[in-house]
């Protein structure tokens, strides 16, 4: 873990949540929406008003009520269990270390968390995140607000070799990869098959391979898984840190 200036205390409670975390996200599958739950939060970050970002607003009703966040109250209610345990916590350092250990558990890589992010009460307005039925300019849109990269967004969305889409959540149906829960390239390879599978591709995954920038690191993910692992955790980092100045 990289030196962080928060208190010895904090730190300490920081290993035993994480202990808590791997625990419950292993008793009950929920790896993926606790993923999403980090990245929902993280991902409202606008670099220009340093607004929004990984500041466990997300845990307020009207921030959850945004339709980008249907079915997350979920996992906002399983974090409940953890934060009730370890009560210093912020909820912006929980959600985070939820997304980087849920990646863990599931046989990704390891990502490198600096605790310290502080809560906040003011919940950005409804539409920051990415709209599933539009394409690469709407995604460039996004993350660039973000002051992410191509390399970041295609990386990122190799999360989605996690979880499924629920009809009653998001209006789409299905998982990426035969394997849901495990963590590996596979969400890359199933997007440069030709022919048509059960999985699942969104308007924003056919983006990724249809736009030659994105194509490209599409590409060498699927046949380089360590390549894939190494700039996720990179950017997943990146994301997970938005406006977060570390103490
Ligand atoms: C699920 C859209 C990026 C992680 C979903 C769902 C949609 C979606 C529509 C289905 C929700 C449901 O019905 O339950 C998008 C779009 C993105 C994006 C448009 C733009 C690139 C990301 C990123 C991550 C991520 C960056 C993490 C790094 C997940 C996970 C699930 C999910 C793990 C599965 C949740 C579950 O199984 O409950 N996403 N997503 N997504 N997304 Fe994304």
């Amino acid at each position: 873990m990289a030196a962080s200036k928060v208190h010895p205390n904090y730190l300490k409670e920081i290993e035993k949540a994480r202990r808590d975390l791997r625990a419950l996200i292993y008793s009950k599958n929920c790896a993926p929406i606790m993923l999403r739950l980090a990245w929902h939060d993280a991902g409202t970050y606008d670099a220009k008003t340093e607004t929004g970002g990984p500041n466990g607003s997300i845990r307020q009703d009207h921030e959850l009520n945004h339709s980008a966040n249907n079915g997350l109250r979920i996992a906002v209610e399983l974090c409940e269990e953890v934060k009730a345990r370890h009560r210093e916590i912020t909820y912006a350092d929980l959600y985070q270390l939820a997304g980087v250990v849920a990646v863990e558990v599931t046989g990704g890589p390891t990502i490198d968390f600096v605790p310290g992010r502080k809560d906040s009460l003011e919940s950005p307005e409804e539409g920051r995140l990415p709209d599933a039925k539009q394409g690469a300019r709407h995604l460039r849109d996004i993350f660039y607000r973000m002051g992410l990269s191509d390399k970041d967004i295609v990386a990122l969305s190799g999360g989605h070799t996690l979880g499924r889409a629920h009809p009653e959540r998001s209006g789409f149906e299905g998982a990426w990869t035969k394997e849901p829960l495990k963590f590996d390239n596979s969400y890359f390879k199933e997007l440069l098959k030709e022919s048509d599978s059960d999985l699942l591709k969104l308007p924003t995954d056919k983006a990724l391979v249809d736009d030659p920038k994105f194509r490209y690191y599409v590409q060498l993910y699927a046949k380089d898984e360590d390549a894939f692992f190494r700039d996720y955790a990179a950017s997943h980092k990146k994301l997970s840190e938005l406006g977060f100045i570390s103490p």
